[in-house]
């Protein structure tokens, strides 16, 4: 395998909105992302994921755009974006922009066209149909909206304000790596590729994700514009499991870099229910899962990412940890078992420093469309508000999206204005000043990680192996040249007993005191380390 820069490197997301706002109108901003690069440098991350900070009228918060070589206001100018890229790169850091292609907004120049001259060629940019059929939203309710100007439906898998592209048309498809080739000129690192396994939809099929089509617009985008190797591109790719994913991420067929796959965060709610009827951690189940994708993605025929947390998911403390005694120690814990891993790794903002969900209890505290759509939905379905409302504090998308808290004091030192959204009242424990003071923090668990990645090459290269241990334990070793990385995390806050027959060689990392004895090892709550054995 040709070894990559992203091989190594570690992946910080900054949602703009809620990362750190510069001019007191409660949005976070690039002006605020750019004042906190130094932060970003310290933790060591050598590339930012930005969600989307295009022009937009905001209806899904950015992934909604109306205008693809413009920035939204609220954000900034081109000319702070520029200052971004060359502020980042200062510091060796790559901006990585998310690429939001399935849809545009309704308020994109070309639908407006669209809407208004059937015989455009902006008409065919997107999906109509004379009646809908019985596909639906992601977000609820029929995937059609009937249009008046047009007397057609137009598809949209998202919000009515989010008219999904149809690939179909090669114009469409130009203007498209053009577009790419524009940012890719500006000096950015790549792309994260919004819900991408979605463009080769095949709507009177009824297809959606997975279409007929989808690798081959994916290689003939890479032929337009993806071909310089220091491109990192990543796909959110849901329906993605190992098969699929070399697919999209073998070297050879001159696709992406990597996909974004949700097997592991499936198991967060109920086998065959939708996501919002949360289930708790089943540590056998997240073994197998995460165990398959170490060992069926083999180094040169595929990569993978790694993850807990995103834009869209509740906080993994929240869901999976313990928000209480041990909060540190848990939050150390998913890091340590995820990161040492085979894959790039992704930290989505405050999850270094241990941010949970958001203890909503009103429904005027949330933003999120998909939330305010279920709430409706739910209620004419019969369902308590509440009983709502307590599902939607659990995995509602918010949750991710409540301000960055950096300081203990006034509106976590945010914004000095009104934040979009409520601050997490545990702020004042739970902030970035407290973390960089504390060199026992979770700040630091994730800072050793990450420079790690940098240097050890069994992390790229080791062969994978899941021990079989008691089952709230999950324990693994990498295998790389004559050395053997042990892995050991456990998953739930009682003692575990084990016994492995090896010797430690040296210590890599832990949240804990390191057991003297690996073959009588009593692991307390979450304990977690990495030792290389004795060979
Ligand atoms: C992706 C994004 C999500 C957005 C959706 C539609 O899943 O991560 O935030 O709402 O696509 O663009
Ligand atoms: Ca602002």
């Amino acid at each position: 395998m040709t070894e990559r820069w992203w091989h190594r490197a570690t992946v910080y997301q900054i949602y703009p909105k809620s990362f750190m706002d510069s001019n007191g109108d409660g949005i976070g901003d690039l002006p605020g992302i750019i004042s906190k690069l130094d932060y970003l440098k310290e933790l060591g991350i050598t590339a930012i994921w930005l969600s989307p900070v295009y022009q937009s009228p905001m209806d899904d918060n950015g992934y909604d755009i109306s205008d693809y070589e413009a920035i939204a206001a609220e954000f900034g100018s081109m000319a702070d974006m520029e200052e971004l890229f060359s502020e980042a790169k200062k510091r060796s850091i790559r901006i990585i922009m998310d690429l939001v292609v399935n849809h545009t907004s309704d308020e994109h120049a070309w639908f407006v066209t669209a809407r208004q001259q059937p015989d455009s060629p902006e008409h065919d940019f997107y999906i109509w149909a004379n009646e809908p059929n019985e596909l639906s939203s992601v977000f609820g309710g029929s995937a059609w909206a009937y249009d008046e100007q047009t007397q057609a439906y137009y598809l949209h898998f998202f919000s009515r304000k989010q008219p999904d592209l149809n690939w179909e048309n090669p114009v469409l498809r130009q203007k498209i790596y053009q577009m790419m080739q524009f940012w890719i000129d500006k000096g950015i690192s790549g792309f994260r590729m919004d819900v991408i396994d979605m463009i080769g939809k095949v709507p009177d099929q009824l297809i959606g994700n997975n279409g007929p089509k989808l690798h081959d617009y994916l290689q003939e985008m890479h032929q337009a514009c993806l071909t310089d190797p220091d491109l990192l591109t990543v796909g959110e790719t849901w329906g993605a499991n190992p098969e699929r994913a070399k697919l999209y991420s073998a070297p050879d067929r001159k696709e992406l870099s990597m996909v974004f796959q949700f097997e592991h965060i499936g198991l967060q709610h109920e086998t065959d229910k939708d996501k919002w009827h949360y289930t708790k951690l089943d540590v056998p189940k997240l073994k197998t899962v995460l165990s398959r994708w170490q060992t069926e993605l083999p180094v040169g025929q595929g990569w993978n990412s790694l993850f807990w947390n995103n834009h869209d998911l509740p906080r993994i403390l929240s869901i999976w940890g313990d928000t209480g005694t041990y909060r540190e120690k848990s939050a150390k814990a998913f890091a340590i078992l995820l990161h040492l891993m085979r894959g790039t790794p992704y930290i989505y903002q405050g999850e270094e420093i241990g941010m949970t969900n958001f203890p909503f209890t009103t429904v005027d505290q949330l933003n999120d469309i998909e939330s305010l759509n279920y709430l409706t939905e739910a209620r004419q379905a019969g369902q308590a508000n509440d009983v709502t409302l307590d599902q939607i504090r659990m995995i509602g998308r918010d949750n991710a999206r409540t301000p960055m808290q950096w300081t203990a004091g006034q509106q976590a030192g945010f914004t000095t204005g009104q934040p979009w959204l409520p601050i997490n009242p545990n702020h004042q424990t739970i902030n970035v000043a407290q973390a960089l003071a504390d060199k026992q923090s979770i700040f630091y668990t994730y800072q050793q990680l990450v420079r790690l990645r940098l240097e050890a090459d069994w992390l790229i290269y080791g062969d994978y192996n899941l021990l079989d241990t008691p089952d709230q334990v999950f324990a693994y070793t990498r295998q790389w040249q004559s050395s053997t990385y042990l892995v050991v995390v456990n998953l739930s806050d009682q003692v575990q007993h084990l016994s492995l027959p090896a010797g430690i060689d040296e210590l890599i990392i832990t949240n804990t005191v390191l057991p003297e004895d690996l073959d009588q090892m009593k692991l307390e709550a979450w304990d977690a380390f990495c030792l290389k054995l004795i060979s």
